[in-house]
């Protein structure tokens, strides 16, 4: 676990005589985070003074791949997701991170309920984590966090502030890292945060569907699609928070081995789906989880009537997003997303008494990317 820099008077001698004293909390880069340290044998230079990166939202277990399936989804304003702007911080202690802002343009009361102690915000953690698997030690980052995803909505929320960061830091010193050692850093502020999982992390920073192969060790797939796949996302997110910690600790604690080969079979439906590009092949897949959805939609109110409405509109598979409480239905192309959003909202509504907003997002192959860079002066 990482440790807050107690003040300057910490920070190593070089500490610019100049600086002004920082009155932001501020994050140190542990030695004691278990990612691998860089190889490089100097401190690397800044490539920018201030670099801004956008992530993407992401839907993990996709039905039957829990904690080992997810893929990134967006839309073309690039709000669903979150931006970081990391810049260049000299009156900051030397190898820390600090949170300058915190905004949330279209949720106003957002903001105020995300920390700016670096030590409990994803955005920070991960920063932390990329300055060590970089081996930054001569320089300091602070972030401003544009948050676009609601919390605890199972669309991979603190993922995508753990993603944005990592993809910002690591360019603002010119885009050293691989994508493994990318999601490992943004990996260290889910395990902190959200549990030990990857599958919202992996697909935010490299976009598309990803498989977790592994844990330990850490083997990660990207699943290729066909560009024909024109899949669409109908999310439809109720006015009820579902926590992580909530939602895992109902889980089963043993699975009857019938149900596993059904599960694990589907599991495989879905993986060669998104290979083919059958788009009908993954609705049905999604669909078929037998194992966590139906502990878990019992605690949503009106899950189960909103994914029969989605299937009875002409979705092909509906599911709970993530942890949920987001319900979220497939369909190639967007022409039925609007009445099928429709169709869920009511449901949400008539079955829940849950007011719910919905969102029509594509896959998004891109993953983490910078959007905006300023040189150094
Ligand atoms: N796989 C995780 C879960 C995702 O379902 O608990 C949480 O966003």
């Amino acid at each position: 676990m990482a440790t807050a820099a107690a003040s300057p008077a910490t920070a190593p001698s070089s500490f610019p005589s100049t600086a002004r004293k920082s009155t932001l909390p501020t994050l140190r880069v542990s030695r004691k985070l278990k990612l691998a340290p860089s190889a490089l044998s100097s401190d690397p230079s800044p490539a920018f003074r201030s670099v801004t990166a956008f992530a993407p939202a992401t839907v993990a277990n996709l039905g039957p791949g829990f904690d080992f399936l997810g893929c990134a989804v967006a839309e073309a304003s690039l709000s669903l997701g979150d931006t970081i702007t990391a810049t260049l911080d000299p009156a900051l202690p030397p190898g820390t991170v600090a949170i300058s802002a915190v905004t949330s343009p279209a949720r106003p009361d957002l903001a105020a309920r995300l920390s700016r102690d670096p030590l409990r915000n994803c955005a920070g953690i991960a920063a932390a984590a990329t300055l060590r698997a970089l081996g930054i030690r001569s320089h300091a980052v602070s972030l401003e966090l544009a948050k676009g995803l609601p919390l605890g909505s199972g669309l991979g929320s603190s993922a995508a502030s753990a993603a944005a960061a990592v993809k910002a830091v690591d360019a603002l010193f010119g885009s050293l890292l691989s994508p493994h050692e990318l999601v490992l850093a943004g990996l260290e502020s889910e395990k902190a945060v959200s549990g030990f999982h990857a599958d919202n992390i992996a697909p935010a920073i490299l976009g598309g569907f990803v498989l977790v192969q592994s844990y330990d060790p850490f083997k990660l797939v990207q699943l290729p699609c066909p560009p024909s796949l024109r899949l669409c996302f109908v999310l439809v997110t109720p006015d009820f928070e579902a926590p992580t910690s909530k939602m895992r600790a109902a889980l089963p604690k043993h699975v009857d081995i019938g149900q596993h080969v059904r599960n694990a079979s589907q599991a495989a439906a879905l993986v060669a789906s998104v290979l083919l590009g059958d788009a009908a092949g993954i609705g049905s897949a999604m669909s078929s989880d037998g194992i966590v959805e139906p502990t878990r939609a019992p605690l949503i109110p009106g899950m189960a009537a909103v994914k029969a409405a989605a299937l009875e509109a002409g979705a092909l598979g509906c599911t709970i997003s993530g942890a949920g409480p987001t319900a979220v239905a497939v369909i190639q192309g967007d022409e039925k997303g609007e009445q099928i959003a429709r169709r869920m909202i009511d449901a949400f509504w008539s079955a829940g008494k849950l007011k719910a907003t919905a969102t029509i997002a594509q896959l998004d192959r891109a993953g983490a990317r910078v959007i905006s860079t300023s040189r150094l002066e």
